[in-house]
């Protein structure tokens, strides 16, 4: 069986058992800024998750590309890898832990024929915020899993959440037994030494989180994902990922093409190669932030391996030709994207090419100096010239320190990092204070018409509305706030009235500059307090609005035109999106 086949079973099974099928979310989220990718199958259905109702129904089914990046610095060993699919089966409100396990256990013991000696699996033991699940363990006695295949642990192993915030569970774990010798005597699936392997995860979402601790959603879910490149290899009997069919034809093409024998690096060069094709064919580009600076470092680091196999860097597009011929029965994109992609990814590595040598002699002269000082750890400073002189990501950086023997100093470094992210944002915002910034009459009075949409939803809608973001363009508005529920008509009505209302009042838009601490007591909003220097200005709108804001404005209302909301739509987990225009 191909990954391909066990995709298409999996989607067929839940189909069969009432299940629509859903196409796979792009990795890049379409309307949550709180996060660079999409990482699990539920993270766009997080709105269904908490009772707004889906348009397929309650059952379903889909595959979902995701990117992790938390561990790009272990890719290279046989198991870690920044993209991956996940397939994902969710009830929304329908069935909740006996028809999710009995279906598990029949998908892996008849569709894919898994002994069920070669099984075995974890629940959740119980703590003060949620009792011990013996409703799962019981299920799963139930359905002939050996008692002494089933384990309890606790919130570590067997409660899962994405990020601090959000809907949430106790979850079930199906492992697989993959013969080894156990480690100890208390050898066990969550002691991480190999022998048993974490094929699929099925929380039972009935909980939500915020800092306040935990409430009862208003319904009971299930969300599963089981990991395809995984489940593959175990299946195929193959040790890592990269023997199966996925990996297995680039890696052989790179080992004919390397003049070093190198597995950790044709690893690298392999992975980082389909992650960022992945990543490109849905819109990302390399730049020096957040997604974008991810792609950069996958594609830095997979050139500098490339070098280091020398392998001659003008293979770069005849080796992503092979990967999209081999990937595109799977992902039918990376056919449509191709030109794309080789574009973008050789105008990346050309960059990197034209600092790398500079950055590695760079790094000789360093590494010799910390030998004679008999230092252990490669200073954060070192590190950061090298990113800000030769374009040299971290895990570069890192990889080339371990070739050596040696660390390097990733406080330091990611401490320099943020001074200097935040002296750039420093001198944008005083660009943009001194009127520098390209400001169009247009979008100065989308700016002002987005302080009138705050303070009109507060009113309308409830105090506790919030700014979470918002974007200008010279032909509209768009504005996430939070807010627990859809917009009903007529509190759109209401909302677009009153801001229309103001406009009319021509009320004078005024600006004052103050102590940061005093303009919070007067009871100016903002939005990020943190990130506000000391004496920040503040905008008012005659006494109905006051706000934190690098501006500029409008002087008068009276010059916005009227005010339409066009959109009102989910953005994310408790945020709501308003798109609106300014007619004049
Ligand atoms: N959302 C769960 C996970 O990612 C299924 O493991």
């Amino acid at each position: 069986m191909r990954a391909i086949d066990i995709r298409n079973k999996y989607l067929k099974f839940f189909e069969n058992h009432g299940h629509k099928v859903i196409p796979s979310a792009p990795l890049i989220p379409e309307n949550d800024p709180s996060v660079l990718f999409t990482t699990a199958g539920m993270q766009p259905l997080v709105p269904y998750l908490l009772g707004e109702k889906h348009p397929e129904g309650t059952r379903l089914t889909d595959y979902q590309k995701c990117v992790r990046t938390v561990d790009i610095d272990e890719v290279g060993d046989n198991r870690h890898l920044t993209y991956f699919e996940m397939l994902g089966n969710w009830s929304l409100g329908d069935y909740f832990k006996e028809e999710s396990i009995k279906m598990s256990f029949d998908f892996l013991t008849k569709e894919l024929e898994i002994p069920v000696e070669k099984l075995s699996v974890t629940v959740f033991a119980g703590d003060e915020d949620a009792p011990r699940d013996e409703e799962s363990a019981n299920i799963w006695k139930s359905v002939g899993m050996p008692e002494n295949h089933i384990y309890y642990f606790g919130k570590d192993d067997n409660w899962w959440i994405a990020g601090e915030e959000g809907p949430c569970g106790p979850d079930t774990e199906m492992f697989y037994d993959t013969g080894k010798e156990p480690c100890s005597k208390d050898c066990n699936p969550s002691c991480g030494c190999g022998k048993y392997v974490e094929i699929w995860n099925n929380v039972f979402m009935e909980y939500y989180k915020d800092k306040n601790g935990y409430t009862k959603l208003k319904q009971q879910n299930v969300d599963t994902g089981l990991g395809l490149e995984r489940m593959n290899m175990l299946l195929q009997g193959k040790e890592t990922p990269y023997d199966t069919e996925i990996f297995a034809p680039i890696m052989e093409k790179l080992q004919t093409l390397a003049k070093h024998d190198e597995i950790s690096s044709r690893r690298i060069v392999a992975e980082h190669l389909r992650s960022s094709m992945m990543i490109i064919s849905d819109g990302g580009r390399p730049s020096n932030v957040d997604r974008g600076y991810v792609l950069r470092r996958l594609i830095r680091r997979m050139t500098r391996h490339l070098n280091k196999l020398e392998i001659d860097l003008n293979e770069l597009s005849g080796l992503i030709d092979l990967n999209i011929d081999n990937l595109k029965e799977m992902y039918p994109e990376l056919e449509k994207n191709r030109e794309t992609i080789k574009q973008v990814m050789i105008e990346e590595k050309d960059k990197f090419v034209k600092t790398l040598a500079h950055g590695e002699k760079e790094f000789e002269k360093a590494i010799a100096k910390i030998k004679q000082e008999g230092a252990k750890k490669i200073d954060g400073q070192v590190v950061f010239r090298l990113y800000d002189t030769y374009g040299f990501p971290p895990e570069v950086t890192s990889d080339l320190a371990r070739e050596q023997g040696y660390e390097i100093d990733m406080e330091e470094f990611q401490k320099l990092f943020k001074e200097h992210q935040e002296k750039s944002r420093m001198g944008s915002e005083q660009k943009f204070k001194g009127g520098l910034a390209d400001q169009s009459p247009e979008t100065i009075c989308y700016h002002t018409a987005t302080h009138l949409l705050n303070a009109a939803l507060k009113i309308v809608v409830s105090k506790d509305v919030h700014q979470k973001g918002s974007n200008i363009t010279a032909e509209r508005m768009r504005f996430d706030f939070s807010c627990d529920h859809k917009l009903t008509e007529e509190e759109k009505q209401k909302t677009e009235d009153l801001v229309n209302q103001w406009i009319k009042e021509e009320l004078p838009v005024t600006v004052e500059e103050m102590k940061k601490e005093d303009a919070i007591a007067s009871g100016a909003e903002c939005m990020f307090i943190e990130k506000y220097p000391d004496i920040v200005t503040v905008y008012t709108i005659g006494n109905i609005s006051k706000e934190l804001c690098g501006g500029p404005h409008v002087k008068n209302t009276k010059e916005l035109g009227t005010f339409k909301i066009k959109k009102e739509e989910a953005s994310s987990a408790g945020v709501r999106r308003i798109k609106a225009i300014l007619e004049k």
